[in-house]
């Protein structure tokens, strides 16, 4: 008879995301009040959106770490979603973990940037708007013309797209890129709703998504600059996606250092060094868990240097 697959189950979920902190279950499961938004300054000014929005009733709270970043309850969205800045796309939904991982990233106005995991594209409209150039890369068919469309709409004149698998991108860009962003593909544990279950989770999909991370993270270093600076980045909590790739990189390569990212945020917590039965290197403690908050998803981030 052929043997069946345990099924995981939320309890084993619940447990893990406890080992990693004792309160991350709770704050997966509490629903959002809040949402974010950007302004697109590739087509307008903060206080042009600021004024429309006020004649239409909207006057949302900023975001004291990102001058184009506000925030609005949820019960606000729907108007905002048929506000005049919306429809024209001088606004764009963004989470604001995503919004601060991407501005993370060191860009000075001469830099080209690569994307290696880029589409819908939101992060890549942020680099558009700091950098010369940008190089997104997407190998998703589908993802791929929605993100080609989100750029159009939104007026960008310098991201070059790219329908590439970006595990290969390095073979043809060696050493090429200023500073590059890897919002890697991931088991999305950050976006679970507790409330409708666990229908899509397993620690097999972590495995298999870590096995794709450890190769797209040397694709991203591989195309770094001497001198430059990197993101990895996930919306997942598995330590075999975060910490285990970036150590990974770490023991592939002594000239990869581990930057300190600047913060004053209270919802996050440090890299861990010790997962089951791994033992990571200290310098993942300078890496960052975003922890789910009224307006922030779960999300991950390391700032890595090379040398
Ligand atoms: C987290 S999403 C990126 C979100 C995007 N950076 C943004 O902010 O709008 C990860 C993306 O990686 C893509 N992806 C999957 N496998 C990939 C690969 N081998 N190389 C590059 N990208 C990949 C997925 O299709 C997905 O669009």
């Amino acid at each position: 008879m052929a043997k069946q697959k345990k099924r995981a189950t939320l309890e084993d979920f619940k447990n893990r995301l406890e080992s990693i902190n004792p309160n991350l279950f709770n704050m997966l499961s509490t629903p959002k009040t809040h949402f974010s938004f950007r302004v697109n300054l590739n087509r307008t000014t903060v206080q042009e959106v600021l004024e429309k929005l006020k004649q239409e009733g909207i006057e949302p709270q900023s975001v004291e770490w990102c001058k184009e970043a506000f925030v609005l309850s949820i019960e606000s969205r729907e108007a905002l979603v048929k506000s005049t800045p919306y429809t024209a796309k001088e606004v764009y939904i963004q989470n604001l973990s995503s919004i601060f991982a991407a501005i993370s990233l060191k860009i000075k106005p001469e830099f080209w940037v690569l994307d290696l995991a880029a589409a819908p594209g939101g992060k890549s409209l942020i680099f558009s708007e700091r950098a010369s150039k940008v190089s997104a890369v997407e190998p998703d068919k589908n993802r791929f013309f929605m993100m080609k469309r989100n750029f159009k709409e939104s007026l960008v004149k310098n991201i070059q797209t790219y329908n590439k698998d970006g595990r290969f991108i390095y073979k043809a860009c060696p050493e090429w890129f200023d500073a590059v962003f890897l919002d890697a593909p991931c088991s999305s544990e950050a976006h679970i709703d507790i409330a409708k279950g666990i229908t899509w989770w397993s620690p097999r999909r972590i495995y298999k998504f870590a096995k794709l991370q450890k190769e797209l993270i040397i694709s991203a270093f591989e195309s770094l600059k001497s001198g430059g600076e990197m993101i990895y980045a996930t919306c997942t909590f598995a330590p075999e996606e975060n910490e285990a790739v970036v150590n990974y990189l770490l023991s592939k390569y002594p000239n990869a250092k581990v930057l300190p990212i600047e913060h004053n945020l209270q919802n996050t917590q440090k890299g861990i060094t010790k997962w089951q039965d791994e033992e990571y290197s200290s310098e993942v403690t300078k890496t960052l868990r975003f922890l789910p908050n009224k307006a922030f998803s779960g999300f991950y981030m390391a700032r890595i240097g090379k040398e």
